[in-house]
């Protein structure tokens, strides 16, 4: 039991994006305290990397770790509500993608952003994750490896 719950397995996967996106928002964080010419360049450019990050995490959630969870899950109240989170964030990440620097209202959209993803990754990693691993029979160690192909093939087409 102890090695199984050991072993790297789809939320292991799934978490590790989170971290890695909750960088980015903290890089994000001093760049818009930056008084420094070059900071606004670095900036957009790092709002494009949250967005295609998110945009390509919230796909293999949708297209693999969700659905499996709705059919093997009772309740789906919180998948209900993981999926509306989703569909708020990718409005958001829409308008920072359709937004420049220049605009005033910019760092505050990567900032509420931040703060909705915040919110969404608790919820995951409290809930839905320990949900995922206490289901018999859902093989998430294989699925780790189906997301990471999907992840692969998305960050491909995906420009950076
Ligand atoms: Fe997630
Ligand atoms: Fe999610």
């Amino acid at each position: 039991m102890a090695t199984t719950r050991n072993a790297p397995d789809a939320c292991t996967l799934l978490d590790a994006d989170h971290k890695a996106v909750k960088k980015m928002f903290k890089d994000y964080d001093d760049l818009a305290s930056s008084r420094a010419k070059s900071a606004e360049q670095k900036k957009l450019d790092l709002a494009r990397q949250i967005c295609q990050e998110l945009t390509v995490h919230a796909t293999i959630e949708e297209e693999i770790f969700y659905p499996a969870l709705r059919a093997a899950l009772k309740d789906t109240d919180l998948l209900a509500e993981a999926e509306v989170e989703h569909a708020s964030a990718k409005d958001l990440i829409a308008q920072i993608e359709a937004m420049d620097t220049a605009d005033e209202m910019f760092d505050a959209k990567v900032k509420v952003l931040g703060e909705y993803i915040d919110h969404h990754v608790k919820e995951e990693r409290n809930e839905i994750f320990p949900k995922a691993r206490a289901v018999r029979g859902l093989d998430l160690v294989t699925m780790r490896e189906e997301l990471q192909a999907r992840k692969d093939a998305l960050m491909a087409v995906e420009p950076a």
